[in-house]
């Protein structure tokens, strides 16, 4: 094992609002090596974004950060108090869902380029023009030359993606985050979008952490996958391992259950999840997908379950993992008892499956 490029250790991040601190990310820990993959994945309001941009610094100055964040051994909370202007930008760039709003609409794509390349890396006009239309080659968009005449709205989606691609690439990040790049595109689009990512990471020994939604994107793309749910990481493991048994955590197994994938056949029927994500406000004590969970007892309620490593690199942190005999204990117990979880407030209901260490209802 190489030294970790990234290494974040128990992450904190919470938000100061009128409601209340939000806390939006609770306890991350993950490491990635050089030119390995992670992938993100949780539903809406998991704290992917926000773990995200506490790394990229685009956090607003409201929001209250705790841990350990570190590049290449550097404490990146240093790197920002010592403004270096061309780390972010260089050694670390993000795409965005929506290419749009990452492009300006009033500049020629060729210029959007040639801009990183002057600013970060003193580039002359003509060289940076040059190099340009090398990574428009790089990124698979037909006749460069014409392309970087054109603007934004002359492009098609999976183009201007592609340029956003190519903006985020042209300093030669040693990290790429891509968060959510492809949900806004169409499926064949999406595919080749994400085949394109993967295949520039291989070629160029750069790590990436993939920010999706969809377990159906990682699967085969991200060495890893780090699963998170109100805002904290539910399950980790290798990408092979989590889809040998689709999930120790009953939050993965239903994610799996649940979402639209590029490989789902049409006319699948897919299972929603009941109820929807928690928006943290203050401290939650126990396991936050409780209320939606399938395999809760009462300690779920009061108890967090640590990340445990359940098997080689596999960590889990779930009372009853799917599978195991508590699992399939408390998931009988419920289903016997009548129990369906749907989003109900916690404050009002008891989960009447039996207690591991006492066996009573
Ligand atoms: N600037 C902010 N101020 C207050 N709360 C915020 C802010 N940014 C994010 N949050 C809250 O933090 C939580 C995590 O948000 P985050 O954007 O990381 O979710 P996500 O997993 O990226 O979801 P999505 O799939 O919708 O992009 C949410 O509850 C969100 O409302
Ligand atoms: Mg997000």
């Amino acid at each position: 094992m190489s030294a970790p490029l990234v290494s974040v250790e128990d992450l904190h991040v919470s938000f100061l609002t009128e409601q209340g601190s939000v806390r939006a990310v609770d306890g991350v820990s993950f490491d990635l090596e050089p030119g390995k993959s992670i992938g993100i994945v949780g539903e809406s309001g998991s704290g992917k974004s926000v773990t995200a941009k506490t790394l990229m610094n685009l956090l607003p100055s409201y929001a209250q950060v705790e841990g350990s964040m570190k590049f290449d051994g550097r404490d990146l909370r240093e790197i920002a108090g010592k403004k270096e202007k061309h780390f972010w930008g260089v050694e670390m760039t993000m795409i965005f869902q929506d290419p749009m709003t990452s492009l300006n609409p009033v500049k020629r794509v060729g210029e959007q380029i040639a801009e990183s390349l002057r600013v970060h890396m003193n580039r002359s006009r003509n060289e940076a023009m040059a190099e340009a239309g090398d990574l428009l080659e790089q990124v698979g968009i037909p006749e460069p030359a014409k392309r970087l005449r054109q603007y934004p709205h002359e492009l098609s989606g999976g183009l201007r993606q592609r340029v956003v691609i190519a903006i985020a690439l042209a300093c030669g990040p040693r990290l790429l985050i891509a968060d959510e790049p492809t949900t806004a595109l169409d499926v064949t689009v999406q595919k080749h979008i994400l085949d394109l990512l993967d295949d520039l990471r291989k070629e160029r020994g750069m790590s990436m952490i993939l920010i999706t939604h969809d377990l159906g994107v990682v699967k085969g793309r991200t060495d890893e996958i780090m699963v998170m749910y109100g805002g904290r990481t539910m399950e980790e493991a290798p990408t092979p391992t989590l889809f040998e048994c689709d999930g120790l955590h009953p939050y993965t197994e239903a994610l799996n259950a649940t979402i639209p994938r590029i490989d789902t056949p049409s006319h699948t029927r897919l299972v929603p999840i009941p109820g929807k994500p928690p928006e943290v406000i203050g401290k939650i004590i126990g396991c936050p997908f409780v209320q939606r969970c399938r395999y809760s007892t009462s300690e779920c309620l009061t108890e967090m379950p640590p990340l445990v490593e359940q098997g080689e690199g596999h960590f889990c942190a779930c009372h009853n993992p799917v599978g195991t005999p508590e699992g399939i204990n408390a998931r009988e117990a419920n289903q016997n008892a009548g129990y369906t979880p749907a989003g109900l407030d916690m404050k009002e209901f008891e989960i009447p499956a039996v207690r591991r260490d006492t066996g009573e209802l």
